[in-house]
């Protein structure tokens, strides 16, 4: 069900859950898309007369109450990109969430504070979620579901609570799921996928599922040297998953049999090491893939490995990026991220970027939404999309009731 369908909503409260799990530096958020992502569904139900109570969390307190993780930077945030006052409440079901929510008038906002701070919010016990999620409920008339990025989670405010309101997936989940929909049943050929990132164990389900879809894989990040490995390749000191190398030995086989591609890197970005926190990186060298030295790191991809890449991305109809190349926080290490995010700019077709890491990526070099056909906010979600699973924050609102 479409918010559209949910009648006259003048005067009813609109309880949304919305996923603004946003990157922060100390108090700064550093990339805001998932609030800006949410705009579309607020302004709907607030044009509309609703009162508007909001449920998110922000990174993993584990049920514990912690400053750290207050959702105050977002309420400041969401303030000034609705261009109103956005009450936040003290905690998520006490008090202070109760007056604040009897306080709204028609079209205003508020937001509880993080949910995760309630312990039950996450707890593998049904009837302990249930108890929360019946408190939530007090707080809505209606229940609208718009954190894409948590739809993956079976928790109070994502599943239990839509089984307890009226409940309709908001414009944010709606597209999201098709958009991805379109890439797993009808894409536009040739279907490109790139896979980044440091773990290949992460990544491992949604390569078995999208070798039945996707034309070419191209394999890049920290998971390609596991890849590498299979092949034979000596790879230093770089990211290597041991326990996944026959694995990744069998996809390699597999996807030649069924006639696709998978393309890996074939140079490399090298050096003796690098400081995470300090954002900083020993003497870079390229090297060629079969001369990896044995006491340095591949830390990205290589200029052959880009343009080839590129080439791959440019020709596809339908592109799919999740991960980044290399270490692209590190500037000396950002190249080949960035030209996997050029190429797909360039690419005449449909272009989804997914992934909260890939998409803070793109905004962080410089490109603006609009280059591309879809950025996700979810990173987790759209990778368990694409593999196949059930997401049960979308099947809970499948559901009769
Ligand atoms: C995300 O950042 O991918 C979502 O907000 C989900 O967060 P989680 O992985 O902590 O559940």
């Amino acid at each position: 069900k479409s918010i559209d369908e949910l009648g006259d909503l003048t005067g009813k409260r609109a309880l949304i859950r919305c996923d603004f799990n946003v990157p922060l530096d100390g108090d700064a958020i550093t990339d805001d898309g998932r609030i800006r992502a949410a705009l579309p569904t607020l302004t709907k139900l607030r044009d509309a007369g609703a009162r508007v109570v909001i449920m998110a969390h922000l990174g993993r307190p584990k049920g514990e109450v912690n400053p750290k993780y207050s959702l105050a930077p977002v309420a400041k945030r969401l303030g000034e990109l609705l261009g109103t006052d956005v009450a936040l409440a003290g905690d998520v079901v006490g008090e202070s969430a109760e007056s604040t929510v009897a306080a709204l008038a028609d079209g205003q906002v508020a937001l509880l504070e993080n949910v995760r701070y309630e312990p039950a919010e996450e707890s593998k016990d049904e009837a302990e979620r249930k108890a929360l999620a019946e408190k939530y409920a007090r707080f809505g008339d209606i229940f609208v579901s718009d954190g894409f990025g948590v739809v993956h989670r079976k928790q109070a405010s994502v599943y239990d609570v839509a089984k307890l309101l009226p409940s309709a997936a908001g414009y944010l989940v709606a597209k999201e799921v098709e958009v991805l929909r379109r890439l797993t049943e009808t894409p536009e050929r040739p279907f490109v996928v790139v896979l980044g990132g440091a773990k290949v164990a992460d990544k491992l389900s949604v390569i078995d599922n999208l070798l039945g879809v996707a034309d070419t894989l191209v394999i890049g990040g920290g998971m390609a040297y596991t890849f590498l490995k299979s092949q034979g390749k000596e790879v230093g000191e770089s990211l290597l998953d041991e326990s996944n190398v026959e694995t990744c030995a069998r996809y390699l086989e597999q996807a030649g049999a069924a006639g696709k591609t998978i393309v890996l890197p074939v140079d490399a970005r090298v050096a003796d090491s690098m400081d995470f926190g300090a954002r900083t990186v020993t003497e870079v060298t390229v090297v060629d893939i079969d001369n990896i030295p044995a006491d340095q790191q591949a830390l990205d991809i290589g200029p052959a490995t880009e343009a080839l890449f590129a080439e791959t991305i440019k020709g596809a109809k339908t592109v799919f990026w999740n991960g980044p190349m290399g270490v692209f926080e590190i500037d000396e290490l950002s190249r080949g991220t960035a030209a996997v995010a050029k190429a797909l700019t360039e690419t005449d077709g449909l272009t989804v970027v997914g992934g909260g890491d890939s998409a803070a990526a793109v905004r962080v070099l410089g490109h603006s939404d609009d280059e591309f056909g879809h950025i996700s906010t979810g990173g987790g979600a759209s990778l368990e999309f694409l593999e196949g699973k059930e997401l049960p924050g979308i099947a809970v609102l499948e559901e009769e009731k």
